[in-house]
């Protein structure tokens, strides 16, 4: 079966690497042709475990290649997968649907027989329907009779284990509608997903409005639990609790369970914040409310202040500051969205120095330095802040990083450190909530 995947980002390239795994025929398309050359050359162009092995061997085995003709792709492929980025668009809420639909208008364009159209990418309720009638129409006015299926399969992987989330997912939700060709378009998906189907994953078979709608509502209500955990953990700080252990005792009743129950500075990364600004846009379209997820919203932009602000007040004016983590989570170069250049660029206008390392993510730091490496960024620091909690990090030895410093303020967005090591290993503490 050949498979078109548009869009080599990160969603886009782990399926890729994972369908030509399990023996597909991939063809990955990407606009950027110098992505597409390194690509080609099996070189990857992101820091995710696994994916430059996986994408090595889908090369070597001549299940993969890369190229940015889509239009010559899509001529004898069974199904095109479209994981182009759908990012927060100009009104700062709604999700930009403008790189969907370039790939939706090329598939109306080239596609000669009958084609199944996975949409991967996150996208509001109802783009399935709207792509559905854009390529029957464009159809139509070429007089060709082509069938396309738009199908919704929307992606849970998670940066930093997605090959993993990949190879082994813990359900498939597939969202077909009814109409002439949905039993091809069935067949062919069943095809797709057989090998995962044959390791005992589970598959959810629905309409596309409610595929649609699974991907918004899972990812809201982890957002939620995450805010949840944030706002107890402002109270512990009031009454002397520890969030820590709230946390965990509240994730042992089995109707809570115990993930994303880790209070820190919030949640950033290129899916919770886009998702949950999206879905309560789509509400107000609808007249709805979306209470929940904009109070989640509410709650994780005021996270992130309570903790620079908590930041800025324990330095001394023209201080340097060692911050430890860039990127949005532990195991990705990834720093959409992240607090830790929010923080950063903070400490800058405050007039602080700032001296920061992360193990994989590089990212242009206005105004401040990047250090290549973890001492190095602490040495001669008043403060250290610690924004991601890479292993590395959380297994530093405490007092030889202090010996290093100036200063002796530890601020610990994540809860890396148990605040008695850091105080006997001569610091003076502040983690969240605790
Ligand atoms: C998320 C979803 O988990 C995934 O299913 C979806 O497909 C894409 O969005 P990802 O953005 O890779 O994945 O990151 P995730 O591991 O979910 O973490 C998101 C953010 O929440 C990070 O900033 C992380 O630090 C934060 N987080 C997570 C917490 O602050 N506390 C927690 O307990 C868990």
């Amino acid at each position: 079966m050949k498979l078109v995947v548009v869009g080599t980002g990160y969603v886009g390239l782990v399926s890729a690497a994972t369908f030509a795994k399990t023996g597909c025929d991939v063809v990955g398309v990407d606009i950027d042709a110098a992505k597409v050359a390194r690509l080609s050359r099996g070189e990857c162009p992101i820091h995710e475990p696994g994916l430059g092995e996986l994408l090595q061997e889908g090369l070597a085995d001549g299940n993969l290649s890369f190229t940015t003709d889509l239009a010559a792709a899509i001529v004898d492929a069974q199904i095109v997968l479209s994981a182009v980025s759908t990012p927060t668009g100009p009104d700062g809420e709604r999700a930009d649907l403008s790189a969907v639909f370039a790939v939706v208008d090329a598939v109306a364009e080239h596609a000669t027989g009958d084609l199944v159209f996975i949409n991967k990418s996150t996208v509001p309720v109802g783009t399935g329907r709207i792509c559905e009638e854009r390529i029957e129409k464009a159809i139509a006015a070429r007089g060709a009779t082509a069938r396309v299926v738009v199908v919704s399969n929307p992606e849970f992987l998670q940066e930093g284990s997605a090959v993993q989330n990949s190879l082994e997912p813990h359900r498939i939700v597939i969202g077909i509608n009814d109409g002439p060709a949905k039993m091809m378009a069935a067949e062919r998906m069943a095809a797709l997903y057989r090998p995962f189907i044959g390791e005992g994953i589970p598959v959810a078979l629905m309409d596309r409005e409610s595929a649609e709608v699974v991907k918004y509502a899972s990812n809201a209500f982890l957002a939620t639990k995450i805010s949840f955990i944030n706002m107890m953990s402002a109270l512990c700080e009031k009454v002397g609790a520890d969030v820590r252990q709230v946390a965990a005792a509240m994730g042992q009743d089995p109707r809570i369970g115990p993930a994303f129950l880790r209070a820190g500075v919030g949640y950033g990364g290129s899916c919770f914040p886009k998702d949950v600004r999206a879905l309560v846009a789509t509400g107000r379209e609808l007249g709805l409310d979306m209470a929940i997820a904009a109070a989640a919203q509410q709650v994780n932009d005021a996270q992130r202040e309570r903790f620079f602000q908590a930041v800025l007040a324990g330095l001394s004016p023209a201080a340097t500051v060692a911050v430890w983590g860039l990127a949005f989570k532990p195991e990705t170069d990834d720093v959409r969205e992240s607090p830790a250049l929010e923080l950063a660029a903070k400490l800058v206008a405050a007039g602080h120095r700032v001296r920061a390392f992360d193990p994989a993510a590089k990212p242009a730091l206005p105004g401040a330095e990047l250090c290549a490496n973890a001492l190095e960024a602490a040495t001669g620091a008043d403060a250290l802040v610690l924004m991601t909690e890479w292993a590395e990090f959380r297994g530093a030895d405490l007092a030889a990083v202090r010996k290093l410093m100036r200063g002796d303020r530890l601020f610990d967005g994540r809860n890396a450190y148990e605040p008695e090591t850091a105080k006997q290993a001569g610091f003076a503490y502040r983690g969240v909530g605790v």
